[in-house]
């Protein structure tokens, strides 16, 4: 298991304990980490599974494109680090990962 933290708009945070190959959205969820939405249930339709992802951490994710890209552009989320939870699955490699979370999954 891999431990990542979100972290809400107001500070708060959850950890999670992800199972690595689940997608971030599904470890999120299943931990009950409430920034996150995910209205379309990971299928790239929404853009409710917004994260920011810090500088540090970006070697774990490809760069957004296609319709994770798209989905970006449509939610007029310019914040820096920004992705779809729902687009990238959990590795090793993001053991002790935070992420933040916009004040609202809802534009
Ligand atoms: S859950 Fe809908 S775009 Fe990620």
């Amino acid at each position: 298991m891999v431990k990542i933290t979100f972290v809400e708009h107001d500070g708060s945070q959850t950890e999670v304990e992800a199972e690595p190959g689940l997608s971030l959205m599904k470890a999120a969820t299943y931990g009950n980490v409430p920034g996150i939405s995910a209205d379309c249930g990971g299928n790239c339709a929404c853009g409710t599974c917004r994260i920011y992802v810090p500088a540090q951490w970006r070697h774990c994710f490809a760069e957004p494109k296609g319709n994770e890209q798209e989905m970006i552009e449509f939610s007029e989320d310019t914040t820096d680090g920004v992705r779809l939870a729902c687009q990238t699955k959990v590795i090793e490699a993001m053991e002790g990962m935070v992420l933040n979370l916009p004040e609202s999954q809802h534009y």
